[in-house]
């Protein structure tokens, strides 16, 4: 069993979104550095947050990964983070979107750049039924660039189109690491990411942070052999 991850149980997806919450909310009153995940996961808990805080003025949000798709495509995560969290806020953070009209190398480039130097304090990251965090992909080269921030890498699930993400070492270097899963189907994923020894077939079982939380409802947790609170 893995002991470098906190593993928080509830009961439901709601609850789960509701400890996210708190988490980006304390976050975002501290002023920090925020990373957030894509995926319909953490829609609840970007709306949560927003509700509970509506002021993050002090806070800086980046993506955690972006869908290369035109801006304001419903598909690009961050039509996601405005829609959940930042078109409800009275004071929105200085939030950086990936700018994906460069195109992937391009954009991918520019994101590494902009984020040179920022200590991540809190990265938000979701997990595939396949294993996968960000848009880090079983066996995909980004799983080995060290020397970068930011990766443009290919899809391998919908939407089919390029991807452009952070890597293991960038998502690594954040304080505090929080993965959100709920459901059934990330059973088998979370057993893989927080219970086993780290491997290439599960990417988010690669990523680390000095502190790493998952918050999973009963249903994600189901085959994790935990008997942590
Ligand atoms: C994305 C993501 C991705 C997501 C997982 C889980 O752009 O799709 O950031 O890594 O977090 O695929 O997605 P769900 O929450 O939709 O299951």
């Amino acid at each position: 069993m893995s002991a470098d991850v906190t593993i928080t149980v509830v009961e439901t997806p709601e609850e789960a979104a509701a400890e996210a919450a708190r988490v980006l909310v304390d976050a975002a009153r501290a002023g920090g550095s925020i990373v957030l995940a894509g995926g319909s996961t953490p829609r609840r808990a970007y709306e949560l947050a927003a509700a509970t805080e509506p002021d993050w003025g002090r806070a800086s949000v980046w993506l955690g990964d972006e869908r290369v798709v035109a801006d304001g495509d419903e598909r690009s995560n961050a039509a996601l983070v405005r829609a959940a969290l930042l078109d409800r806020l009275t004071v929105p953070p200085n939030f950086h979107p990936v700018r994906t009209e460069l195109g992937a190398e391009a954009a991918a480039d520019e994101y590494d750049r902009e984020l040179s130097g920022v200590a991540i304090d809190v990265a938000l990251l979701g997990l595939g039924s396949d294993g996968h965090t960000a848009s880090l992909f079983a066996h995909s080269p980004a799983l080995d660039v060290r020397d970068r921030h930011v990766v443009a890498t290919e899809a391998r699930l919908a939407p089919w189109v390029e991807r452009v993400t952070l890597t293991v070492e960038a998502l690594g270097a954040a304080a505090h690491v929080v993965f959100l899963a709920v459901g059934e189907d990330k059973a088998a994923a979370a057993r893989r990411a927080f219970d086993e020894p780290p491997s290439r077939d599960t990417p988010a079982g690669l990523v680390r942070g000095a502190r790493t939380t998952a918050i999973l409802d009963v249903a994600a947790a189901g085959l994790v052999r935990c008997d942590r609170g």
